[in-house]
């Protein structure tokens, strides 16, 4: 049972403020998680609950949301049964009342859910994976590493936010992350050696002054030919364009090129990067509300990419459903503070599986040291998981903990490599 439950400020990957929860159980069992924020974030996401006072981190701070979690919240869930994770959730979601968790905001409940998750975890004495998803858990997801950033992760000229490439081919998590880091090394010396910048952005991808995606991907698949890697066949290629933050009044505005694409010549040219591009997989090709244009790519592109939904769905099971009801994509980003608690993540992760959508669990542009996410890729089985570049701390701690899940699983452990990509595509 939960005995304590303390919140306090921390600072996340690009120095802001964030709500760190530690839950304390009866039996002296004892779990600590931080959670994550974002740049680029969804229109219907769950409130980030920011202090907005100026004099403080430039109103960033969170102590409104620290306070309700060491009060309100500590009060509603002491003496509940830690095991019963769905029980807690829904105490915090009923305490908060609102339908986006704007009262309490969502940074305090998810801290405060994940927090007693690995305090029950511990109080099993299990991995958190296991805990979670139970003794068949032992499905290491396929990287989706980001070598270049765009957008609002980086300050060039770049209108998509992020390049990917995946392993396909690699035998194992660890084979994953070491082709990711050879292709990565390769990448720096490619663009070094053509006068470009090699200074990396939030996520850990290098940054240069990129003006198309084309260059991007040009040099990406001469780096995975470099490293000894087929493109297409080895090592694929996925895009987040991040569309919603491109869109104003029905179009796309691209400011790398200094030009205006309408919805169906945006469509068109991310058919012709499908076409001309190992890409097997797109996030956000299209943005949240441009429902004609996620009609159009999903048609024209739907049986040959995966076509991942992060800012029009949100890891919430209503929009959820009516995307799926609209035959919206054909998979779903899962980002736990996009929705606030566990139990609700678990829910659309069911969701999609019911409905055959892919899932990719997703780190924030905004991190931590907190490597939850990487124990919720292999509790939920999603094959897929896209956390960042072969850069940066607050991406590698969830690379180091899928390699230290998988050391643990020994023989048991199994790599997903492309199998799980929506759409056949691998
Ligand atoms: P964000 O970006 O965390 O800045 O929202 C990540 C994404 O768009 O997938
Ligand atoms: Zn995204």
């Amino acid at each position: 049972r939960i005995r304590q439950v303390r919140a306090y400020e921390i600072l996340d990957s690009r120095g802001d403020p964030t709500v760190e929860a530690t839950v304390e159980l009866e039996d002296g069992s004892r779990g600590t998680a931080a959670v994550p924020s974002g740049a680029s974030t969804g229109t219907h996401e769950a409130v980030e609950l920011r202090d907005g006072d100026r004099h403080r981190f430039h109103g960033r701070g969170v102590l409104t949301a620290v306070a309700h979690v060491n009060t309100e919240i500590a009060t509603c869930v002491r003496g509940m049964d830690a095991e019963d994770q769905a029980a807690v959730d829904q105490a915090m979601i009923t305490l908060d009342g609102t339908a986006n968790k704007a009262r309490l905001g969502a940074n305090a409940t998810l801290a405060v859910s994940l927090a007693v998750a690995k305090a029950a975890a511990s109080a099993h004495r299990e991995p958190l994976y296991r805990y979670l998803g139970g003794a068949q858990s032992r499905l290491l997801p396929m990287p989706m590493i980001n070598v270049v950033n765009g957008g609002a992760h980086a300050d060039n000229p770049l209108d998509f936010q992020e390049f990917m490439i995946a392993p396909v081919a690699a035998r194992s998590f660890g084979d994953a992350a070491r082709i990711g880091s050879e292709v990565f090394h390769t990448l720096k010396r490619e663009l070094a050696e053509a006068g470009e910048n090699t200074n990396v952005g939030d996520e850990g991808g290098f940054a240069p002054d990129f003006r198309t995606a084309d260059q991007a991907l040009d040099h990406i698949v001469s780096a995975i030919e470099k490293a000894g890697y087929r493109p297409g066949g080895d090592v694929v290629v996925l895009l987040d364009p991040a569309a919603s933050e491109l869109f104003r009044e029905g179009t796309y505005h691209y400011t790398g090129t200094d030009s205006v694409r309408s919805v169906e010549e945006h469509v068109e040219y991310l058919l012709t990067l499908i076409d001309a591009y190992p890409i097997v997989s797109i996030e956000d090709p299209v943005a949240q509300d441009d429902d004609e244009g996620w009609t159009q790519i999903t048609t024209s592109a739907g049986a040959v990419c995966q076509l991942v939904g992060d800012d029009v769905f949100c890891t919430n099971p209503v929009l959820f459903g009516a995307g799926i009801r609209n035959g919206i994509g054909n998979s779903i980003l899962l980002k736990p503070n996009q929705i606030g608690t566990v139990t609700e993540t678990f829910d659309t992760a069911a969701m999609a599986a019911r409905v055959g959508y892919t899932t990719v669990m997703s780190h924030r542009s905004g991190e931590t040291e907190d490597t939850s996410i990487a124990d919720l890729a292999v509790a939920l089985g999603t094959g897929q998981i896209k956390t960042g570049s072969m850069s940066r701390s607050d991406r590698t701690a969830k690379y180091n903990r899928l390699l230290r899940i998988e050391a643990e699983l020994g023989d048991h452990a199994r790599y997903a490599g492309g199998s799980l990509l929506a759409a056949g595509t691998a």
